[in-house]
Parts: structure tokens; sequence; C-alpha cells
């Protein structure tokens, strides 16, 4: 295939580009050059896509697939009116962050609501809290559908990706935590339900898409698991025999400034029961059904862990330091003893 990777500078779009060419896939590229290089063997063309012309170069190009990991619905809007007509199929990568409900475990795309789309007046996430992101992501999906038509189109709502190039804090603190032994503090309970996909899993399903003209909106994630399997499959790609885990109490994690998700003070990937119990308990059957194909969480540790090995600097550092988290555990210690 003539594969056009609106993206391919980092992390899925760098991930897909690869791919690609490990396929024998012809790949281009179009990006600033701004977040990274694109992988070798792709040709990468230099466009800034706040220009509305930016791709009309490529209309004659003949490409059979487009991938796009836009934020902006101005550049999905774009691309769509320079490419929409002139290409086989259109993969966009939205986000499990367009469903309004992410309380009720067990949803799929099929039947979850969604936000509205964005106000006409804002054109992509602001902040560093990302207001909007969800409902830019809304508005593009409708414009992928209407301008390339749902049977040429594949909405793919990623979850948590993980693995080698992750640029965030989340699944990083993990292996780094676990690698570096000791008394590990492991939020909630163990049952807790996590769910994430690996970057070259999703990667391998776009593809897969292209291939086979799939179309459809369907989320992008793994099946969910446990807490205690996830942490037990981390160790286990460490080669971490039996890490010692402490399970501490969310709300105590909570009193004690212990905060959710990602960034600072936070432990990666814990999200408060039952508020947030649908963010990470979507129902993969229908991803696993369209073909995505999920390797063992181990495998994602040894790609993750060998990557930040070889690239230090290009770990994002965040989370709970070690000294923070000594801390809650001796108050943790101290009040279950009492
Ligand atoms: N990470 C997660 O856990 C997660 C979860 C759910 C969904 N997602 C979605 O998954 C996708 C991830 O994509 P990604 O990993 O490839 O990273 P990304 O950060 O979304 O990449 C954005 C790409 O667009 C390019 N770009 C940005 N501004 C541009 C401009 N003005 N002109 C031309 N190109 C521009 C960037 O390259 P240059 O900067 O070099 O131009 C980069 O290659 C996104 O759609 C995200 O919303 C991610």
């Amino acid at each position: 295939m003539r594969i056009l990777v609106l993206g391919g500078t980092r992390f899925l779009g760098r991930a897909v580009a690869h791919l690609a060419l490990a396929q024998g896939h012809d790949v281009t590229c179009a990006a600033r050059g701004v977040s990274g290089v694109v992988p070798a063997g792709a040709r990468f063309v230099p466009v800034d896509r706040d220009d509305p012309d930016a791709l009309v170069p490529f209309a004659d190009d003949g490409f059979d697939a487009v991938v796009d990991v836009t934020r902006q619905v101005s550049h999905a809007q774009h691309a769509l009116s320079a490419l929409a007509d002139r290409v086989g199929h259109w993969s966009f990568v939205s986000t499990i962050s367009v469903y309004a409900d992410n309380t009720t475990p067990g949803q799929t795309a099929a039947d979850a609501p969604v936000l509205p789309a964005a106000p006409p007046d804002v054109d992509g996430p602001v902040g560093p809290d990302h207001r909007w992101y969800g409902e830019c992501k809304v508005s593009i999906e409708q414009a992928v559908r209407e301008r390339v038509g749902v049977d040429r189109s594949f909405i793919c709502r990623a979850g948590l990706i993980v693995g080698a190039e992750d640029p965030s804090d989340r699944f990083p603190y993990w292996v780094r935590r676990l690698s570096a032994g000791g008394e590990v503090l492991a939020p909630g309970r163990p049952s807790d339900r996590v769910q994430f996909v690996d970057v070259a899993d999703l990667a391998a399903w776009l593809l897969h898409a292209a291939d086979t003209r799939l179309s459809g909106t369907y989320d992008g994630i793994g099946p969910a698991m446990s807490r205690a399997d996830l942490l037990a499959g981390v160790a286990a790609g460490l080669g971490v025999p039996e890490p010692v885990l402490t399970w501490v109490d969310q709300e105590f994690l909570a009193s004690h400034d212990v905060r959710e998700w990602s960034g600072e003070r936070a432990l990666p990937l814990w999200v408060r029961l039952p508020e947030s119990g649908g963010l990470m308990d979507r129902d993969a059957r229908p991803a696993l059904d369209a073909g995505l194909a999920i390797r063992p969480l181990p495998d994602t540790v040894r790609a993750t862990a060998s990557w930040m090995a070889a690239q230090p600097a290009a770990v994002r550092q965040g989370g709970l330091d070690p000294a923070d988290e000594a801390a809650v555990l001796r108050e943790w210690q101290a009040v279950r003893d009492r």
C-alpha cells in the first residue's frame, strides 16, 4: 500500500510508519518535524498544518490509505478537503476521552454516549488539562464520517497507549518503580481494573484496518485486567521474581495528596472508583473480533524497558517520587498497626 501518515514523528504515528515499512509498504509522513524524526526509510515531507493548503500538493499522489492522529479540528478539516476524495481508506485516531460517561464499566463504542462536538470557536485542546480534547475529537470524527463516508473510514478511539517511545509518565512509572525494587505502593485494591493498549499492537491494527478496508467506529483497547495482574506482568517482564506490594486504600491516598492518573505526586494508571470505573474497563471484544491482536504484557514491558534504557533522556519523569512514596507507606503502616 501507499500510506500517508499525518504525523509520524512521535509515538503512535511513528510506530505506524515503522511497522508499515517493515511490512513492505510505501510510507510518506507529513509533519513539521518538531516532535521528532520519522523512521528511516519513510519519505518525510515537512508541512505545517496551520496552513490550510499544506496538504493540497498530496492530492495527486494516489495514496491507498491515510492515518491521521490530529487533535486540531481545522487540521482535520483541511486534510479532508484536500484528500478525502483521493484516497482509498481513512483512519482517524480518536480517543476514549470522547465518551460522556466515565463511570459505567463494560461500555462499547456502538452504544456509549459521546460528548457534544466542540463549539465553533474551539479548534483544539486548551491548557494543561487539555480542555475540549474530547469534544475536538468528536468534531473530527464527525467530519471524517461526513467527508470520507462511513464505508471508507475507520475511527479508532484509543485508550491509554503504552510501550516504547511513550511520551507520558504513566506506564514508564511502573516499569521504573518495579525495577527499583523494595516495598512498592500499590494503589487501591488488587482487583481494580486497568486497561491499555500496546502502541505496536495498535499500529498493527491500524494497518490491518487499511489493508482490509475495515470501516466503522471502535475502541482501540486491550482487554481490561486487574491491577494485581498488571503489576505481576510488569514484574514478569522485568524478571523481578516477587515484588513486595503494599496495597493502600484510595481514600487514604487521596487524603495524603496522592493524585490520580499522571503527573506530579500521581500514581499513574490509578483512578478513583467507582466514579471513574468506566475509564479503564471498556469492552474490548469488538476490537478483538475486528482484528486487534494483543501481545503478552511482559513483551510490552520489555519493549518499554529497552527503550527507557536506550534513551533515558527521552523518558518523562513523573509520578510519586521515592521519598514521598516512602513517607506515605510509613504513615499507612502506622494507621494499619494502630
Ligand atoms: N497517548 C495516549 O495514551 C493516547 C490515548 C488516547 C488517544 N491518543 C491519541 O493517539 C494519538 C497519538 O498520536 P501520536 O502518538 O502520533 O502523537 P501526537 O502527539 O498526537 O502527534 C501529533 C503529530 O502531529 C504532528 N503535528 C502537530 N502539529 C502539527 C502541525 N501544525 N503541522 C503538521 N504536523 C503537526 C506532530 O509532528 P510535529 O510536531 O513534528 O509536526 C506529531 O507527529 C493522538 O491522536 C492522541 O489523541 C493517545
